[in-house]
């Protein structure tokens, strides 16, 4: 499959990167009880071997477990990786409850943290996991631009942030990525952020391509663990309502010989050529099926059969939880 894969360049900088990513939150926590370290590592590693090499963590996934299981799995492979991760979410091991930093002592301090857990010299993409209120945007990308000058870091990315911020961050170093959520059912980058940052030469990194699994086979239950459960389109009436939604787009699936999920990162790939998404799995066989995503292509009448879709229909509830809200487009 490796063969088959061409890579792209991250944004600007000179990193190569292959067309799909692993997002590896999920191994470490937020989608219920984790699989074992070993099978996290084996995921990883497949992931490699099948020319998957942009692996995206954070320091608060797992509270810092999930980078350090990425440091566990490339071992001696490091440097076929590129490590993607993140800083600026404060919380407590375990707690939802949260506070935002971008200042610039915290910046240095997380970054040295995150290189001590990764057991790597560098960072290649160092993003800005939320936008801080209350630190001039100008003064958080300063000090990654100094990090970035001492090697600690090759990159500069941001997520969630509002076109406005994401142009002054631009104006004092070039960022290289911007990650927002991003899928058939989420398209708030639409209005003006896919536009933008193809035109400042900055890839766009979809996460929860997938829609956290509602474009797939993932269903709500009571399980406390997973936080999806938590998130107003997975409640009730409305995860319903959505659910018919994905059951027509799993109808165009099923008529291109596709799964459902594979549409979807079908679908986010041809909304440009410098976007990257990073679906999450848990699973040998659906990273393969995502790797494999990356051959299906859509057709202009299945992008209007899609579109067609997603007009007539208004998926219902926030992507996250009104708190969750007030951290996104800042
Ligand atoms: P995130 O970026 O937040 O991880 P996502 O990529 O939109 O979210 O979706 C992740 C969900 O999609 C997970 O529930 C994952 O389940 P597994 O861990 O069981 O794979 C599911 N998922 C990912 N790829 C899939 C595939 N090819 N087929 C079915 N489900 C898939």
């Amino acid at each position: 499959m490796s063969g088959r894969m061409t890579l792209k360049t991250l944004g600007n900088s000179d990193i190569k990167i292959s067309p799909i990513g692993l997002g590896c939150m999920g191994l470490s926590e937020f989608y219920g009880q984790p699989i074992s370290e070993k099978q996290g590592c084996e995921l990883i590693l497949h992931a490699l071997d099948q020319g998957v090499n942009f692996f995206d963590t954070a320091d608060m996934y797992g509270g810092g477990h999930n980078e350090k299981l990425l440091a566990k799995a490339l071992n001696t492979r490091r440097e076929e990786a590129v490590i993607a991760t993140k800083f600026g979410i404060v919380r407590e091991n375990g707690e939802y409850a949260r506070t935002i930093s971008g200042k610039p002592e915290y910046v240095r301090k997380s970054c040295h943290e995150s290189l001590r857990r990764l057991e790597t010299d560098y960072i290649d993409l160092y993003y800005i996991h939320r936008v801080d209120k209350n630190t001039p945007i100008e003064e958080t990308i300063s000090e990654m631009s100094r990090l970035m000058e001492e090697g600690k870091i090759r990159a500069i990315g941001i997520s969630e942030a509002s076109a406005e911020t994401i142009r002054r961050a631009h104006a004092v170093h070039p960022l290289s990525a911007l990650q927002s959520e991003y899928s058939m059912l989420t398209r708030d980058p639409e209005t003006e952020i896919l536009d933008l940052t193809n035109g400042l030469g900055i890839s766009f990194v979809p996460y929860s391509p997938i829609c956290r699994g509602l474009l797939s086979n993932w269903k709500p239950s009571e399980d406390k663990s997973d936080f999806r459960n938590m998130l107003p389109r997975f409640q009730g009436e409305a995860y319903d309502s959505n659910k018919t939604i994905a059951d027509s787009l799993a109808r165009i699936a099923e008529d291109k010989g596709c799964t459902l999920a594979q549409l979807s990162l079908a679908w986010v790939c041809a909304q440009g050529e410098n976007i990257v998404p990073i679906p999450g799995t848990t699973k040998i066989k659906n990273l393969d099926s995502n790797i494999e995503a990356t051959q299906v292509n859509l057709s202009n009448d299945d992008l209007t059969a899609i579109e067609t879709i997603l007009t007539a229909n208004t998926v219902q509830g926030n992507r996250y939880t009104d708190e969750g809200m007030k951290g996104v487009n800042i």
